[in-house]
């Protein structure tokens, strides 16, 4: 037994990764794992409340997604503008699937968790006549509310105010770490998480932070498809570590492809450049070849229609041109409007060879936003207890099956607050992880497998989906698995070679990315209908008598190693899901 992890579980049967028994460990009363908006809020937050706090986060502290975030926050700031308005448009985009309650909760708390936010040092963009916050348009918006900083660098002001402030609060952060497991104690609470530190450091190798609190706030799963707006980093580790720990996760079929992204060419694969919708909330349009408005008629609000619609209007423009890909011409705001308000998206393009305020910009739709996650109540409870969720790795209810844009920072601010309020009323508890009797390790899968992961979900599972594209990525993924012997079978590589992949942090990751494809897939092939981003070409329509309903998947072990258990539950049935007396 090694360092830290005592006892045993009594034959309770676990799932982790396969690799070393942690070699040092750190104690604390709360671990965030992730440092976007949402971990670096809870963090801060508990920290406040005097709860000893440890982040760890994959890269550097300031290397999310949320950097990456263009158009802005969404809240009811305006003259006008109200929480109630702001719940009906959320409610729209999410087609008739998002939780109300999770929703209220969001558009009445956001504007003052906004304010805090401004506390804390983020700088929005002001109007220069009446100083108060300047407000845009994106899809699926009747008003303008989107509030943006640096034009169209929100995201990376906010994570610059919430680093700082996080450095200032001298909160203990373990960078370049990625986490594995979440370690539990004999009563099946969270005890903590094992992560891999990689590189030289204070801690190296596989360590554990012991805690009663853990609150995965790792962002997105993008990279599961070749072609996303997500960083590197957004591997779905969240997600598979809450899945091996035996939590549900919900609404995973609904991964949203942002309509606008910068179209590199056929087979560009990777993290590509987002077009925000702002520009369209400014006035863009989007043209075919022939210099066409296709979204014109389609939807009242045209191009600045609910995400889901213009990506599906896009795509169909595209199968009845040919075409991979459509444009989106905003030459009309000229060179200045462009350099002011643009700069992020201006340098993108140019850096491509493309010149926006002379030329259309090529777009086609790219994985964006994971509007399912692990299925969590208004306080950020999992079906763990002691395990917590925020951000876009959660599964609250409020964006049901299509996030309203700029949204998610919003509920990262918002649920992060509702967490660290929560861990600060929890009572005291000493985490003492045990090691289970009974455990399944997940094999790594080679690193290469990876690309064969993200090939099938574009082909089977991407913006159009069939059952016979569904079927056959869960055939292929299934393939993938490794085989008795340890060989993977990976479609056109070499003969196996008869050797498990070494644990390591690319073979985590591809385990990782495995896992949430395969549930992923799972979840898509059930839901036989059309609704918001899930979009099914053999089931067009929606279908509110058999699926007004969310899909929940669990992971459970199996005497040969593990099995998804899917089920469905009522839309507007979202209750605190872990007992009520854990902290
Ligand atoms: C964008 O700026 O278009 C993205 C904003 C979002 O995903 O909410």
């Amino acid at each position: 037994m090694s360092a830290g992890v005592h006892g045993t579980a009594g034959g309770v049967p676990a799932l982790r990764l396969a690799g070393p028994r942690p070699g040092w460990v750190i104690k604390a009363d709360v671990v965030v794992v992730g440092s976007g908006v949402a971990g670096l809020t809870v963090a801060l937050r508990c920290a406040a409340a005097g709860r000893r706090t440890v982040i760890v986060t994959k890269a550097r502290l300031d290397d999310g997604s949320t950097r990456w975030a263009q158009g802005g926050i969404a809240a009811a700031l305006g003259e006008g503008d109200t929480p109630e308005q702001h719940l009906v448009d959320t409610l729209v985009a999410g087609a008739d699937l998002c939780d109300e309650t999770a929703v209220r909760t969001l558009v009445t708390e956001g504007p003052g968790a906004v304010r805090r936010l401004i506390e804390v040092g983020a700088r929005f963009d002001t109007s220069p006549e009446t100083g108060e916050i300047e407000l845009t348009r994106e899809g699926g918006h009747h008003r303008r509310r989107i509030a943006h900083a640096g034009g169209d660098a929100t995201g990376a002001e906010v994570s610059r105010a919430l680093v700082a402030a996080v450095r200032d609060a001298g909160i203990e952060t373990v960078e370049n770490a990625l986490v594995l497991d979440l370690l539990k104690d004999a009563d099946g609470h969270a005890a903590g998480v094992s992560l891999h530190v990689m590189g030289e450091g204070r801690h190296d190798g596989v360590g554990a932070v012991h805690a009663p609190a853990v609150v995965l706030a790792t962002g997105g799963m993008g990279q599961v498809f070749s072609a996303t707006t997500n960083p590197a980093v957004s591997t779905g580790d969240g997600v598979a570590l809450a899945l091996r720990a035996g939590a549900e996760v919900s609404d995973l079929e609904f991964v949203q492809f942002h309509p606008t992204v910068l179209y590199l060419g056929a087979g560009s694969e990777g993290q590509q450049p987002l077009v925000s919708e702002a520009v369209r909330g400014e006035g863009a349009y989007l043209v075919d070849a022939d210099g066409e408005r296709f979204m014109v008629g389609r939807h009242e609000l045209a191009e600045l229609a609910p995400r889901d619609i213009v990506a599906k209007g896009i795509m169909r423009r595209m199968r009845e041109r040919g075409a991979d890909h459509m444009y989106l011409d905003a030459r009309h705001f000229g060179a200045r409007k462009w350099e002011e308000r643009f700069p992020t998206i201006l340098a993108a393009c140019r850096s491509h060879g493309i010149d926006p305020v002379t030329e259309p910009i090529p777009v086609a739709p790219a994985a964006h936003y994971a509007s399912g996650g692990v299925r969590t109540d208004l306080t950020g409870r999992t079906t763990v207890p002691g395990l917590y969720a925020c951000g876009e790795v959660a599964c609250t209810g409020v964006h049901g099956a299509n996030r309203l844009a700029s949204n998610s920072l919003l509920e990262g601010l918002v649920f992060a607050e509702r967490i660290a309020e929560r861990i600060a009323r929890a009572p005291a508890r000493v985490p003492v992880p045990v090691v289970p009797d009974a455990e399944r390790i997940v094999p790594p899968l080679p690193p290469e497998t990876r690309y064969a992961i993200q090939r099938i979900m574009t082909a089977g599972a991407g913006v159009l989906r069939s059952a016979e594209s569904l079927e056959r990525a869960a055939r292929e993924l299934e393939e993938l698995a490794v085989d008795a012997s340890g060989a993977p079978r990976v479609p056109d590589a070499p003969a196996a070679s008869g050797k498990p992949a070494e644990p390591g942090v690319e073979s985590w990751e591809t385990a990782n990315l495995h896992l949430v494809a395969r549930v992923l897939v799972a979840a898509a092939l059930r839901r036989t209908e059309t609704r918001g981003c899930h979009w099914r070409e053999d089931h067009p329509d929606r279908d509110d008598v058999s699926w007004r309903r969310h899909l929940v998947v669990a992971l459970r072990p199996t005497a040969e190693g593990s099995t998804l258990v899917v089920r469905t539950t009522d839309s507007t049935a979202f209750p605190p899901v872990a007992p009520e007396e854990t902290p």
